[in-house]
């Protein structure tokens, strides 16, 4: 055998200079759950070592993350259900708690970069992403309400916003809508070929935010499809999105590696709940090293092209490659 393969991983010295994948913490945002309150740390139940913060006990969680080397964070709210209503109106009331956080966050640490959910999920009775009428949710309707939500959040002085609603034309609307309102520098990061998933179980019990009635494949996508996800990010780029994102990422690398294949700006990859929870509950019960198959699960992530990865195992990645 003139070729063998294996003289290239005889030792450390010549495995570490051949790597061709690098992930470190700066690929990494970390998600928060934060509700309204004081002293609050609960634990998601699907999604151990996760937690619903208040303000007061998430900050100086969030000082730890800092330290560890995690500089990216997206804040998830969840609102009470007595401030839902069909139209979200809370989603941009003066007096909510989430952009009061934003703004306060930013306050304590402006090295950050936060970014936000647009969606009407959280503050939607109806608890879909999108307005709903007799059993339909409604497109144009909808972004309206999508714009005043963004206008609020890039008030309180978020980094990038995050549209995660999957409605028609959005990305287009609302950087328009930014743009008019002098918001040139708040970034999108768009939510692009976001899959109709079975895997976004334990963020839903995080937020108690699951669609009161029907699902939600009539705008997110069908897991089936490929060329969509092309449309998706032809149409998102388009329309000015800075970022765009695949979302879940283990069971669609396929399609994190087409979007980086064509598209010239970066390519995000959100690795959800469901994903997180399998590797949790598996080493849990002593099947998994979590530790390498964590870090296995997020390396074949960006393997696949993602430039970032927004993933539960942030922290623990921080921590356990700081060693
Ligand atoms: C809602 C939203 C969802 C997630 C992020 N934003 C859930 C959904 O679409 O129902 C899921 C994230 C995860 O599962 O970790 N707009």
């Amino acid at each position: 055998m003139r070729r063998r393969p294996r003289r290239n991983r005889s030792s450390i010295a010549i495995r570490s200079m051949i790597e061709e994948t690098q992930l470190t913490s700066a690929n990494l945002i970390y998600p928060l759950f934060i509700e309204d309150g004081q002293g609050i740390k609960k634990e998601i139940k699907s999604l151990p070592s996760n937690y619903r913060w208040s303000l007061d006990t998430l900050l100086p969680e969030m000082e730890e993350c800092i330290k560890l080397g995690i500089d990216k964070f997206v804040l998830f709210p969840a609102v009470e259900e007595r401030l839902k209503d069909t139209v979200a109106s809370y989603s941009y009331a003066s007096d909510n708690f989430y952009l009061d956080s934003i703004r306060k966050i930013k306050d304590n640490f402006p090295q950050i970069s936060l970014m936000s959910d647009v969606a009407m999920d959280p503050y939607s009775s109806d608890g879909h992403d999108g307005l709903v009428k007799n059993g339909t949710v409604l497109n144009d309707e909808t972004l309206p309400i999508l714009a005043k939500m963004s206008i609020a959040q890039a008030q309180a002085g978020i980094d990038i916003l995050g549209p995660s609603d999957m409605m028609d034309g959005r990305i287009g609307y609302l950087r328009d809508t930014l743009d008019q309102e002098g918001f040139t520098q708040t970034s999108i990061m768009s939510y692009t070929a976001k899959y109709a998933s079975a895997f976004y179980g334990p963020f839903r019990d995080a937020l108690d935010s699951a669609p009161k009635s029907g699902n939600k494949k009539s705008y997110q996508m069908n897991p089936a499809n490929k060329n969509e996800a092309l449309i998706e990010a032809e149409l998102d780029y388009q329309e000015g999105a800075d970022m765009m994102m695949v979302k879940p990422a283990t069971c669609y690398l396929d399609i994190i590696h087409l979007l980086k294949e064509n598209f010239d700006i970066p390519i995000t990859a959100y690795n959800v709940s469901g994903e997180c929870a399998m590797i949790y509950a598996a080493s849990a019960n002593g099947w998994l090293d979590y530790e390498s198959s964590m870090a296995e699960m997020l390396l074949s992530i960006r393997r696949a092209g993602a430039d970032g990865i927004l993933t539960y195992f942030a922290k623990d990645f921080a921590k356990f490659s700081k060693g």
